[in-house]
């Protein structure tokens, strides 16, 4: 395969870098890919070094796949000018996971949507990845009424800018803010930028994307976004009301059996899952997992994963790598 990495020198692209290594994607020829100031910078794949080029020379390059991590408004620019010359792109952004015509996709959900059709693929938003996860299962079997989650957001969601104001409020530093406030000793209920409806982006993602992955509008989703001072993973408490009573060690059982879901869970040993414990690890993992006792069917859970990983770059690779095995590029 001849891909592109777009957006190669940000916080996923580094980590897309890293998985498409890890997993030996079937790789014949690598475009690294990022803005105007990092043209003729180098970067490392595979102990090879590799010069990072714009834009409009990985368009006429013609890669079969692009994998973009470049921000909405690079994505909205160009994922179509890829898909002219014949490439499949698959999107991290926000720009196209609400567009009716892009599919929106978590390769252990809904893979088999997709299509040689499919020019332009979105990956949902990392904290929607991880709750869909832990949820496919249990609504597969119990319907799902309506989840409320809240949400503890790492800083290294929001990209290199952020990492780089909690380490410098560490030490101790003043430096650039991509925050309102400083992030270090604080939490910030405020991920992405706020609507007109009270909500911000971010909460708006958590209760749309899970719709569309699911195809399912019979249920609904609220959403409280919060970010914390951790360095990467994303943590959710998740309250889920099914329409159906569930047996709680059957919910453990169907967790643990579901592919990518790892159940840590044992409140005799302090067992539960936690940024640190998921940090460079692709799988999701769920704890703390009990009935909620002041309504019927309803369960809460702690849901946590490395945001760089399975919310992000390991996602985007299982699709190229559903279209590679599946010739669908
Ligand atoms: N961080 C996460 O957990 C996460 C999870 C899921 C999705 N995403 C999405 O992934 C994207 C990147 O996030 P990030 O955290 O990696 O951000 P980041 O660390 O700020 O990196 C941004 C990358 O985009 C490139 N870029 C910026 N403007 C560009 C332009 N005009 N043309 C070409 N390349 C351009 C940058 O290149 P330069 O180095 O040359 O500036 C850099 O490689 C965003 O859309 C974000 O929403 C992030």
């Amino acid at each position: 395969m001849k891909i592109a990495v777009v957006g190669a020198t940000g916080m996923v692209g580094e980590v897309m870098l890293k998985v498409l290594e890890e997993r030996n994607f079937p790789v014949t020829e690598l475009l690294l890919v990022a803005s105007e100031r990092s043209v003729g910078k180098k970067l490392t794949y595979k102990n090879n070094e590799y010069t990072i080029i714009g834009l409009a020379d990985a368009v006429a390059a013609k890669p079969q796949i692009a994998i973009f991590s470049a921000g909405g408004d690079t994505s909205i620019e160009w994922a179509p000018k890829f898909a002219e010359v014949g490439t499949t792109v698959v999107d991290n952004s926000s720009a196209w996971r609400m567009d009716p015509s892009k599919k929106l996709v978590v390769p252990e959900i809904n893979a088999h949507e997709l299509t040689k059709e499919d020019k332009i693929i979105a990956n949902p938003n990392c904290s929607t990845i991880q709750m869909v996860m832990a949820l496919a299962p249990l609504h597969k079997k119990y319907k799902m009424k309506r989840v409320i989650v809240s949400t503890y957001q790492s800083v290294s969601g929001t990209g290199v800018k952020a990492v780089k104001q909690l380490e410098n409020e560490i030490a101790g530093v003043e430096g650039e803010m991509a925050y309102p406030y400083p992030i270090g000793r604080n939490a910030l209920p405020h991920c992405d930028v706020f609507l007109e409806n009270g909500y911000t982006k971010e909460e708006m993602k958590l209760a749309r994307e899970p719709q569309k992955i699911f195809n399912d509008k019979t249920f609904s989703v609220t959403a409280t976004a919060v970010r914390i001072p951790t360095a990467g993973g994303h943590s959710e408490s998740v309250n889920v009301e099914f329409e159906s009573d569930f047996d709680l060690a059957d919910v453990r059982k169907m967790l643990h059996e579901t592919p990518g879901v790892i159940v840590q869970d044992n409140t005799d040993t302090n067992t539960y899952p936690m940024p640190i414990y998921a940090h460079n690890k692709d799988e999701v993992f769920v704890g703390r997992i009990r009935r909620d006792e002041t309504q019927p069917n309803t369960l809460n859970m702690w849901i946590v994963a490395d945001n760089l990983r399975k919310g992000a770059a390991t996602n985007t690779i299982q699709i190229a790598e559903y279209l590679v095995e599946n010739n669908l590029v």
